[in-house]
């Protein structure tokens, strides 16, 4: 009989440089209310205040350029603006005890010309249209035709992302999440089914990594690595109806495997599709934590059974919980005395104001 305590969904441990008293993350859900400039208000200061006993929140996708946004009411991380918004969230959650890391975002061709400066085209590793729908300021609508950026444009994009992981910096974050997920840029260049390239930046899976890992390297230099995370979902085609990439598991264990060499501070991974209930998956998930060989956050339908266990076993080092933290301000609370949890209408998820935002209650209330 072994002595050794399993590791413990409630207990402190730490996630590369940030300290965290417990393996709950609060993980990314754009919730669509700030300004058409990308600034929060005080809302999305009480949002995030209210789920603060989270071990880390990992905020809303933030747009790291006019150019990289896809949805109408989704923040920035560009302007001086933005960041004073968001230091007013992140002075919130330290005050409550909470540790938030910011996710930097840059759609690629899951945008409309709308939403773009001059109403250009959103741009993409290769001309080729998304699926799926996209949020403008007239309504829902089809992704616009990309065009496929020029490889001298590739380093402007890298400065892009090493400016807004500057000011995320001056906003008072604990660190950045890169989102290399779900058919948003970064995931454009990585999957052989969006990029078609045939320059340094396409074809083989070492030029199909190589923008991504020049992006995390620039936002590593900002952050030091230990402040450093990212984001995979090898096998979601929700977003865009993004195709998958022909061989997942060689795609994206070359891509963690070079994070690993980096020591950022963890990998954080969708293991199935994007809003479907945990399953086991085709993908072997433990071979790409292996090969990233540092700390791990699993998501992905997880419940409060599966992520004590996931947790004791060391499948992952920490949990994170989406749509749960919607209408859960206190999830933490809710899982520890594992009660019931409230299941937030999908008429809440995005836009409007406090309704379905900031007015679920808590167990103590
Ligand atoms: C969404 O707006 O639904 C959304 C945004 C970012 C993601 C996934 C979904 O990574």
């Amino acid at each position: 009989m072994s002595d050794t305590l399993a590791a413990d969904l409630f207990a402190p441990t730490s996630i590369g440089a940030i300290d965290v008293t417990n393996r709950i993350v609060m993980a990314p859900l754009t919730r669509s209310r700030a300004g058409m400039d990308g600034v929060h208000g005080p809302l999305a200061v009480d949002y995030y205040r209210q789920r603060a006993s989270a071990g880390l929140i990992v905020t809303e996708a933030t747009n790291i350029s006019q150019q990289g946004r896809g949805y109408a009411y989704t923040p920035g991380i560009y302007t001086d603006a933005h960041a004073e918004a968001w230091r007013e969230v992140t002075d919130a959650v330290h005050e409550s005890g909470g540790k938030i890391v910011l996710q930097l975002w840059h759609v690629g061709r899951v945008s409309h010309f709308s939403l773009q400066e001059g109403g250009a085209p959103p741009v993409a590793p290769s001309a080729i249209r998304a699926g799926g729908r996209v949020y403008t300021l007239a309504g829902d609508d089809v992704p616009s035709m990309p065009r496929a950026l020029e490889a001298d444009e590739i380093p402007g994009l890298v400065e892009d992302y090493r400016n807004a992981a500057h000011l995320a910096k001056k906003a008072g974050f604990d660190g950045v999440e890169v989102h290399a997920a779900n058919g948003y840029l970064l995931d454009q260049f990585l999957r052989d089914s969006t990029n078609r390239r045939t320059d340094l930046y396409g074809g083989s899976v070492g030029n199909r990594a190589r923008f991504p890992i020049e992006v995390v390297k620039a936002v590593a230099e900002i952050w030091g690595a230990d402040r450093v995370g990212v984001r995979i979902s090898p096998l979601s085609t929700a977003i865009g109806e993004t195709p998958l990439d022909s061989d997942p598991q060689a795609t994206y264990g070359y891509f963690v495997q070079q994070l690993g060499g980096l020591g950022l501070a963890y990998l954080h991974a969708v293991e199935g599709q994007l809003r479907e209930a945990n399953a086991a998956s085709a993908l072997d998930f433990k071979a790409l934590h292996a090969a990233f060989g540092g700390a791990y956050i699993a998501n992905n339908g997880y419940d409060r059974q599966l992520a004590m266990d996931a947790i004791a076993s060391g499948h992952a080092d920490m949990i994170s919980f989406g749509r749960a933290f919607i209408g859960n301000p206190d999830l933490v609370e809710r899982l520890r005395r594992n009660a019931p949890l409230f299941e937030a209408p999908l008429t809440a998820y995005y836009g409007g104001g406090a309704e379905g935002y900031t007015d679920f209650p808590t167990l103590a209330d």
